[in-house]
């Protein structure tokens, strides 16, 4: 049962829907609202607690929603407010909450705001983006350098000054620094709360707030070719500024005007900053999302324990902890340590103290998708190749029939399904009880059902083994080892200090026995859930 002290949001599971790409009711090739209505009983199935949605707003989709044209209202692409509600009710009506996307940062050139503001220097929306003139020779005001390439300034023949960017040129960034700007923005929160949304996950959270004197960022001494683009300056200038607190601790107090809401931040910042954005004395984002587990580059027991300790060490007293493996800007999970340790990683992010967030079709093992050039969509992929986020978008793979039963047949999907997807689908992974399907649906209903693992004590144990990480969530007297073999040796691991336990389940999904831990053995690639038995 849920505990009543307890928020939904910490002791719920977090689901990823990313629009285009879940199911497509219309048979025009992209996912829409409606299509996600359809699969709301799998949602339920599946044992998820929350969706966030993707943005789904007007836009001329220079970013795929995230240049947002009318924050209140739906793209026809996805359906139009009154489908939002059904959506809304529906998944209310089945006991799951609705998150969605909030993108303050920037809007689209297209925006009505932007098309004032560019329209003349005079016109009283200039204020509301970041407008400077040429610096003397005509170039870009300052260094600063764009997410998806080149400078983070656009040129206006019309005005004659730079406007900034730090997406896409049909992005311009809005001036947090103007009260107008924060005002209206807080009603757009206002709007989507009092339609009863649940929570928001906000785009880019540390970047609204830039330097007042729009200093030049230095330069990465540490950066050599083939690096990650974008770490090529240190933003120390144009984002993650000291002020920017203040507009989080702004938009909690909007959030905090109604009931059970959640705050969520996409923050990617090193672990002192990024803690700050709970703000002082928790008043801050409810959860700043963590990309630890996203971001490692080395995959093993040793790397994860060093992530999910330092991050426990981090968090301040009472922050609630939070876990993500993959999203719609990041290389999935079963590609990028393969489907066998994928399983593994499912245990780990269920099985961790805070609330898990889940990409879509990661529960079937899904991996990215390449794109073949003249099919590439993402604007940050085209200006900087081998960095796009197409092959982590595509669609849903439901059946083994045509499109994988994400649009109709004689629909052309958005982007190409996997080749793989007569393999690697909802339906049979149904059946299996073997599959990454099962593996998952057991282990959320285990998380869900046992409190303490949604919401226990968490304690690494020694296991002397350097190939595993063994850990113990505890509540009251209910108390279950987390033992993970992140390698494909067979492992032994002496625990005696735990006497008897019971395996609950294996990542194989073959084993549930009593078992003694004064030596525990696990497979090449085998996690365990293990009730310990009360003396
Ligand atoms: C966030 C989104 C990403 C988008 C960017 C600009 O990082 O997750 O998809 O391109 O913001 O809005």
């Amino acid at each position: 049962m849920i505990s009543d002290q307890l928020h939904w949001w910490q002791q719920g599971v977090i689901y990823q829907i990313y629009p285009r790409s879940f199911k497509d009711s219309n048979g025009d090739g992209i996912g829409d609202l409606q299509g996600i209505i359809t699969q709301l009983d799998y949602l339920t199935w599946l044992g998820v607690n929350a969706i966030w949605i993707s943005p789904f707003y007007p836009s001329p989709m220079a970013d795929f929603g995230y240049d947002i044209a009318d924050y209140c209202n739906v793209d026809p692409i996805f359906g139009d407010l009154g489908i939002f509600e059904k959506l809304l009710e529906q998944a209310h009506r089945r006991d799951l909450k609705v998150i969605i996307d909030f993108v303050p940062n920037h809007t689209s050139d297209e925006h009505p705001w932007s098309v004032e503001s560019r329209s003349s220097r005079i016109n009283s929306k200039r204020q509301w983006y970041i407008w400077r003139d040429p610096r003397l020779d005509g170039g870009a005001p300052n260094n600063w350098e764009s997410y998806f390439g080149g400078s983070a300034w656009a040129f206006d023949q019309h005005t004659g000054q730079y406007y900034l960017r730090q997406f896409h040129a049909k992005q311009p960034d809005l001036n947090w620094r103007n009260p107008e700007v924060r005002s209206a923005m807080y009603n757009v929160m206002r709007f989507w709360l009092d339609r009863g949304v649940d929570g928001l996950r906000v785009d880019v959270l540390w970047m609204p707030i830039k330097d007042d004197q729009f200093r030049d960022n230095p330069i990465n001494p540490e950066w050599k070719d083939g690096d990650l683009p974008w770490a090529h300056q240190i933003r120390l200038y144009s984002e993650d500024r000291p002020e920017m607190h203040e507009i989080v601790h702004e938009m909690r107090a909007v959030m905090d005007n109604y009931a059970e809401r959640v705050l969520i931040g996409e923050i990617y910042l090193p672990l002192p900053n990024l803690i700050r954005y709970y703000g002082d004395n928790l008043s801050g984002a409810h959860l700043p999302f963590n990309f630890e587990l996203v971001l490692l580059s080395t995959w093993n027991a040793q790397t994860i324990r060093q992530a999910v300790e330092a991050y426990e060490a981090a968090l301040p007293a009472e922050a609630w902890s939070n876990w993500v493996l993959g999203n719609h800007d990041k290389p999935r999970i079963a590609s990028r340590i393969g489907r066998e340790a994928a399983r593994v990683a499912t245990m780990l992010l269920l099985t961790l103290r805070g609330t898990p967030t889940w990409y879509y079709g990661d529960e079937i093992g899904m991996q990215d998708v390449t794109i073949p050039p003249h099919l590439a969509h993402d604007p940050q992929g085209k200006r900087q190749p081998g960095y796009g986020r197409d092959p982590v978008r595509t669609p849903m793979q439901w059946d083994g029939g045509p499109n994988a039963g994400f649009c109709p047949v004689n629909a052309d999907p958005w982007l190409p399904l996997a080749a793989d997807y007569q393999k690697i689908n909802v339906a049979l992974e149904r059946e299996d009880v073997y599959s990454m399907l099962t593996l998952t649906r057991a282990l959320l209903t285990l998380r869900r059902t046992k409190r303490a693992l949604n919401s226990g004590n968490f304690y690494v144990v020694e296991s002397k083994s350097e190939n595993c990480f063994v850990y113990l969530r505890e509540h009251g007297k209910q108390r279950f080892l987390v033992a993970l073999n992140f390698s494909t040796e067979a492992q032994m691991i002496p625990l005696p200090e735990f006497g008897k336990g019971r395996i609950l389940i294996s990542t194989s999904l073959d084993r549930e026995e009593q078992v003694y831990l004064k030596a525990l053995s696990l497979r090449s690639h085998e996690g365990c859930v293990i009730e310990i038995a009360e003396d």
